[in-house]
């Protein structure tokens, strides 16, 4: 097959359905593939009239909007000439409706304190916090840093930048100085706010300490505000530093809405880009908050007496969107953990979903193969029963790890969403609607309600079932990112120049015989073994589908004879790692994928390099492969001495 045409083998089989239960389904919002269907088909045939009635049925407009979509590619404006808070939507609406009282937030800090705060609450400390940003002369457009753990407050700063039309730009608490001036001095931010100090693993993660580097780099910060969280003695600079609780002290708790344009930016995130410095992705006002709320409601069947767990952090997009705006928009219970899933031992997870009766629980691909590495007995320990609805995100999910979540965790009775989506796509694109969609493990499924994606190949031609190609989106949606920060060229050339009229997502996907989606990787990722192009999650599931093997890596490695050769990097359960398993490990590929995918070779490590997210730094791994030094852009590497140990790796 010629390189050029852009379409990737498929090679992997997966016939194991799981439909969801009839008492799911017949409490769900979505009941029947018929219904999905429906609704679908009503959304495809007008996509800017779908979203409009939904966006007048859930968000507050301080002024109506006079037009639902302005699409001039690549610049989409939604509900344009309307007025809405974020905050409002989050807060004031529930509390209007009657949830002032309901339990907003649930949090466990990671050496065992616990806070609650009712809506009602949390209202109240966003408008203090509101308040004290004023004074610090923070007004709409302008950009506030946050470097904080995940506490309440990060919530309540976030929520506090909403209301006053602030953009805030949240900055994962494990990036290092050098990181944070980067990307201060990228958004121009006037207001930092950070804390002492974090908890991670039982230690203390000096919080304030790396702020300090980092402002005396970023000239535009103007005031630090500090979170007292772990009781340390910080250094305060006069006239810049301030203490979170005695600003607040003296705040005001009322704190009126500022009406913002639907279009006004609502936060930057950055996220690695493959090469080159990290891209800030833009979000707006009112596109970004309906899509958060309408896709959280749809996917997780929120029901009001659901306890909800993302474990991610606010430092992600999926912090952001289902963790802080989706599920607050609509009303939910979250909780919140700050810490380590292993600490002070492997079952701190599930010990915490027995104590707070979680319902819902979405969490990483990249902690279900850790757990199931870490054993059973961690998950044996503890009650699960109140789970009714498991979720993934972030990466493929091996079928194999897919079985064990839905065999341990979900105790085979809970629906697994595989949620695909983006930094850049605001929320969730492909998905099961749980009560309507049978799972395939392996699978995303299906697009959600007003999501029209198309694969093609590199003409921009549609590939037949089962053929892969790119993933692209063919009409604007509510929740798609406006922008990258600065950089308007970029934006253009990343998403919207190779395959004219779509958004080229960056994955690679087919669709199969159903209609169902599965995610192939990275575009950059594929290999291109003797002319066949085949995908990395489909080698690495083969592998992890091997007794012994916890995760795995494929990468291509230049060849003379066959153009690229498969290396793969295994870390393996409990077992020897030698040249006995080797030769188990290429049969097993062989066998379940065959001979071409066949890895030439392999090396054993300790760990795989990943972002802090979660994900596999393939990239990484192919200088490596190569015998190359590594180069780009490792500042999202979680830890630099697992490139160093790999270097060695034997082959
Ligand atoms: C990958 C995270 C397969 C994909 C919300 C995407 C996935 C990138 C899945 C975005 C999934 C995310 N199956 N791959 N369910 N979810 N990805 O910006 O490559 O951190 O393009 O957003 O993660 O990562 P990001």
């Amino acid at each position: 097959m010629p390189e050029s045409s852009g379409q990737i083998d498929n090679v992997m089989h997966e016939d194991r359905l799981f439909p969801p239960t009839a008492e799911f389904a017949g409490q769900a919002h979505i009941k029947s593939p018929a219904e999905y269907q429906a609704l679908w088909e009503q959304a495809a045939a007008d996509p800017a009239a779908f979203w409009a009635e939904l966006a007048r049925e859930e968000l507050h407009w301080f002024e109506p909007f006079t037009e639902a979509l302005v699409w001039k590619e690549p610049h989409a404006q939604w509900f344009v000439g309307g007025k809405t808070n974020v905050s409002t939507n989050c807060l004031d609406r529930n509390i209007a409706q009657g949830l002032g009282d309901r339990l907003a937030i649930l949090w466990e800090g990671e050496p065992g304190d616990s806070r609650s705060l009712t809506y009602a609450e949390l209202q109240r400390q966003v408008c203090q916090a509101a308040n004290c940003f004023r004074q610090l002369g923070v007004g709409p457009g302008d950009v506030v840093s946050i470097y904080m753990p995940l506490v309440p407050e990060l919530v309540i700063a976030m929520l506090a930048c909403a209301r006053i039309g602030a953009v805030h730009s949240v900055i994962f608490a494990g990036f290092s100085a050098e990181a944070i001036a980067d990307r201060n001095n990228d958004a121009q931010a006037k207001l930092q706010i950070t804390a002492d100090g974090g908890w991670r693993r039982g230690k203390i993660l000096p919080l304030k300490a790396t702020v300090d580097e980092a402002l005396a780099k970023s000239p535009t910060v103007e005031n630090c505000i500090v979170l007292d969280r772990v009781h340390q003695d910080v250094p305060m600079q006069a006239g810049r530093d301030y203490w979170w609780h005695a600003l607040m002290a003296e705040a005001d708790t009322e704190c009126p809405a500022a009406p913002q344009d639907s279009e006004a930016p609502l936060f930057i995130l950055y996220t690695s880009g493959s090469t080159g410095k990290p891209k800030g992705i833009l979000h707006t006002t009112a596109g970004y908050n309906l899509y958060a709320k309408k896709t959280f409601q749809w996917v997780f069947d929120h029901q009001p007496e659901d306890v909800y767990w993302c474990t991610a952090d606010c430092g992600w997009i999926t912090g952001h969107s289902y963790l802080v705006y989706g599920p607050l928009a609509a009303g939910a219970t979250c909780l919140m953990y700050e810490g380590a899933p292993n600490y002070p031992d492997e079952s701190r997870f599930w010990q915490l979903i027995e104590k707070y009766q979680v319902t819902i629980f979405y969490t990483a691909p990249t902690a279900i193969r850790a757990f199931i590495k870490w054993g059973d007995q961690h998950v044996e320990k503890h009650d699960l029963s109140s789970l009714r609805l498991l979720g993934t995100v972030g990466e493929g999910i091996n079928p194999e790890a897919w079985m064990w979540y839905h065999e341990k965790i979900g105790g085979q009775r809970c629906p697994i969403v595989d949620t695909w989506w983006q930094t850049e796509t605001g929320g969730i694109m492909l998905s099961p609607l749980p009560g309507a969609i049978a799972t395939k493990p392996g699978s995303c499924t299906k697009p959600l309600p007003g999501i029209l994606p198309a694969i093609v190949n590199q003409a921009g031609q549609p590939v037949e079932p089962n053929q892969g190609g790119w993933l692209t989106v063919t009409h604007p949606w509510p929740g798609m990112l406006r922008g990258i920060w600065g950089d308007p060229e970029r934006y253009q050339e990343v998403y919207w120049s190779r395959v004219p009229g779509h958004y080229l997502a960056g994955d690679n996907a087919r669709c199969d015989e159903d209609g169902y989606y599965w995610i192939m990787g990275r575009i950059d990722d594929v290999l291109n073994v003797s002319g066949h192009r085949l995908s990395t999650i489909e080698i690495e599931s083969a592998l992890v589908s091997h007794p012994q093997v916890a995760e795995a890596a494929a990468v291509g490695r230049p060849d003379d004879l066959k153009g690229e050769a498969v290396a793969v990097f295994v870390t393996v359960k409990d077992a020897q790692p030698d040249d006995q398993l080797r030769e188990s490990l290429k049969l097993h590929v062989r066998h379940e994928i065959g001979a071409l995918a066949q890895p030439d070779d392999i090396r054993f490590t300790a760990a795989l390099p990943k972002t802090r997210s979660g994900k596999i730094m393939r990239r990484l791994l192919k200088d490596i492969a190569a015998g190359k030094e590594t180069v780009g852009d490792s500042t999202t590497l979680e830890d630099l001495n697992v490139l160093t140990n790999l270097g060695d790796g034997d082959k």
